[in-house]
């Protein structure tokens, strides 16, 4: 298994075709985290893009996440967990629950591992990519307990608006991986972005709002870095939580 490379090939067929959702920045890793994806990468991680990282798969090539973990369990997908503060302290108080994050900046993947190995964690995987491609690609209808997308880029400017993360043909897809009963829980600190959340989350009709508008910020969610950025600009965090109903 070799370890996962910054320069991970899009899955678009042309360029910019799916729209990232990210911003493709390369930084170097240091160290400690060129040590955590060294040790830890080949027990803990797999690349969405690389063939040399796989994902272990069922026989109908979806992603196999009792070979996985090791235990069949009601899963929780991350999508952007960013440096994984999050991950680690939720997954640290949900045992019973997995969780899958997925991130495509590498130094974010190479600093949750190390959170999770100081940490103890078992109940934690790390994906290296796409997480839309993952999704689209590999996981089940109707599998996933909860999705969270925390502080996804905001790409402020209106002609961006198109790469956010959270937009009307996401969230169908998302929520299609849901379990009927699971949960969507985003959260940002754009006031135009969360309430282009609300909006596009309200509109799709196999999803209800489990707050009457925003959700009251839950107390399990850590402030991480991103966030708190977002309070020192005098932002303030929206949460939205739908569930899947039927
Ligand atoms: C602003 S950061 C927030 C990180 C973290 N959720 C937090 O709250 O601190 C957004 C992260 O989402 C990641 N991201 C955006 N789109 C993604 C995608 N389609 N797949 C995987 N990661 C993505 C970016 O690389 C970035 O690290």
């Amino acid at each position: 298994m070799s370890l996962p490379s910054d320069a991970f090939r899009h899955v678009a067929a042309r360029p910019h075709e799916p729209l990232r959702t990210f911003h493709p920045r390369r930084a170097p890793l240091g160290r400690e985290r060129e040590d955590a994806l060294r040790f830890l990468w080949p027990r803990l991680g797999f690349s969405v893009h690389d063939a040399d990282s796989p994902m272990p798969r069922t026989a109908d090539g979806s992603l196999d996440v009792v070979a996985l973990f090791g235990r069949s369990a009601p899963l929780v997908l991350e999508i952007g967990s960013g440096m994984g503060e999050t991950t680690a302290t939720m997954a640290a108080a949900d045992p019973s629950r997995d969780y899958l994050a997925v991130e495509a900046h590498l130094p974010g993947v190479a600093n949750l591992l190390g959170l999770l190995d100081r940490a103890g964690l078992t109940n934690v995987r790390v994906a290296h990519g796409d997480a839309l491609d993952l999704v689209r690609t590999a996981v089940p209808e109707e599998s996933l307990d909860a999705i969270h997308v925390f502080f996804p880029d905001p790409w402020p400017k209106a002609r961006h608006h198109k790469r956010r993360l959270v937009q009307p043909s996401h969230v169908a897809l998302l929520r299609s991986r849901l379990r009927v009963g699971g949960t969507l829980h985003c959260a940002t600190d754009w006031v135009d972005y969360a309430d282009a959340m609300l909006e596009a989350l309200s509109a799709d009709p196999f999803l209800e709002n489990t707050a009457d508008g925003f959700a009251p910020r839950p107390a399990h969610r850590p402030v991480t870095k991103f966030e708190q950025r977002g309070l020192d600009l005098g932002h303030e965090v929206r949460d939205v939580v739908f569930r899947r109903f039927r």
